[in-house]
C-alpha cells in the first residue's frame, strides 16, 4: 500500500479561512476583535520563531496580537503580575506564555496563574481536568490539529485502537483523551513500554509525539493505518540540515493508508488551532455561539 499523504498545510489554510471569516462576523455583528497576548521570555531561537509566526498568523486572521518578550532575568513576580495584568484585561481574550521558561521560574505556576478561561494553550490543570472527565474546556492545539485531521480523514473513529507513542502534558495525554472521547480503544505508548513494535503493530492509528528523530520504523505499522507524526526534529544528513518526524517516513508511507509529512503536517495545524481556540475563548467570554467544527 501506499500512503495517502495528509496535507496539513492546506488543512490548516481551510481552519484559518474559517477562523478569519469567524471574527469578520464577530466584527461586524457585535463589535468585537478577538486579541490574543503571547509571553516570551529569553532568546530562545526556536521560540522566537514560533511567536514571530504565531503573531502574524493572528493578525492574518484578523484579530489583535500583543507581544510581550522579557529578558530572560525576569523574576517570578514580575513575570506573575504580567499574567495577572493580561488575566484582566478585557481586549485579550487568550494568553499563550511560550514553553520552555528559563529555570528559575516555575513553569507550572506561571500557567496556572492563566485565567482557564483564556489558557489557549489548554496547559492549565483545570482545563486538563475538564478534558480529562469529558467537559468543556480549552484543549491543547497540537492534539486539538491532529484529531481535526483524523476527523477530516474517517469522519467517526469509534471502536478504533488508537496508540499514542510519547506521554508528555502538551501531545501525548491530552491526545489519548481526545481518542478516548471520540471513542477509541487507548494505549499510550513509551520509553519504558514491553514489545512497543507489537503494541504499535495492533493500532489502526499510531500518533508519534516522542521528540525522537525517525524512531518508528515501517515494519512496526499495520497495513492499511493511519500514522499521525507530531516529532519536528532537525538532523543533519549528507552536510545538509534536515527536519524529520518521529517516524520513518519513506517505510511508514508504505505500509500506512494514510500519513501526514514533517513538514506540512502536524506543524502548521497546531498555529491554526491555536487560532481557533482563541476565537472560541473570546465567543465563551462573551456568551456568543462558538465556531463550528473548531473546538473538540
Ligand atoms: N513551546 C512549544 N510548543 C508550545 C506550545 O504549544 N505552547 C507553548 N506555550 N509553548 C510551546
Amino acid at each position: 500500500m501506499t500512503a495517502q499523504i495528509i496535507d496539513g498545510k492546506a488543512f490548516s489554510a481551510k481552519v484559518r479561512e474559517q477562523v478569519a471569516a469567524h471574527v469578520a462576523r464577530l466584527k461586524e455583528e457585535h463589535g468585537i476583535t478577538p486579541g490574543l497576548a503571547v509571553v516570551l521570555v529569553g532568546e530562545d531561537p526556536a521560540s522566537q520563531v514560533y511567536v514571530r509566526s504565531k503573531g502574524k498568523q493572528t493578525v492574518e486572521a484578523g484579530m489583535n496580537s500583543y507581544e510581550h518578550k522579557f529578558d530572560a532575568t525576569i523574576s517570578e513576580e514580575e513575570l506573575l503580575a504580567i499574567v495577572d495584568k493580561l488575566n484582566k484585561d478585557p481586549d485579550v481574550h487568550g494568553i499563550l506564555v511560550q514553553l520552555p521558561l528559563p529555570d528559575h521560574l516555575d513553569s507550572d505556576l506561571v500557567i496556572n496563574s492563566i485565567d482557564p478561561a483564556k489558557d489557549v494553550d489548554g496547559f492549565h490543570i483545570s482545563n486538563v481536568g475538564l478534558l480529562g472527565t469529558g467537559q468543556k474546556s480549552m484543549v491543547p492545539c497540537t492534539p486539538l490539529g491532529c484529531l481535526m485531521m483524523l476527523r477530516e480523514h474517517h469522519g467517526s473513529l469509534s471502536g478504533m485502537d488508537a496508540v499514542v507513542l510519547g506521554r508528555s502534558n502538551i501531545v501525548g495525554k491530552p491526545m489519548a483523551q481526545l481518542l478516548l472521547g471520540d471513542s477509541c480503544t487507548v494505549t499510550i505508548a513509551h520509553s519504558r513500554t514491553k514489545d512497543l513494535p507489537e503494541v504499535v503493530r495492533r493500532a489502526d492509528i499510531v500518533v508519534a509525539a516522542v521528540g525522537r528523530p525517525e524512531m518508528v520504523p515501517g515494519d512496526w505499522i499495520k497495513e492499511g493505518a493511519t500514522v499521525i507524526d507530531v516529532g519536528i526534529n532537525r538532523i543533519e544528513r549528507e552536510g545538509k540540515n534536515k527536519l524529520v518526524g518521529d517516524v520513518d517516513f519513506d517505510s511508514c508511507a508504505a505500509r500506512a493508508g494514510a500519513i501526514t509529512p514533517v513538514p506540512g503536517g502536524v506543524g502548521p495545524m497546531t498555529i491554526a488551532c491555536l487560532l481557533a481556540n482563541t476565537v472560541t475563548a473570546c465567543c465563551r467570554a462573551n456568551g456568543l455561539p462558538e465556531p463550528e467544527g473548531l473546538t473538540a
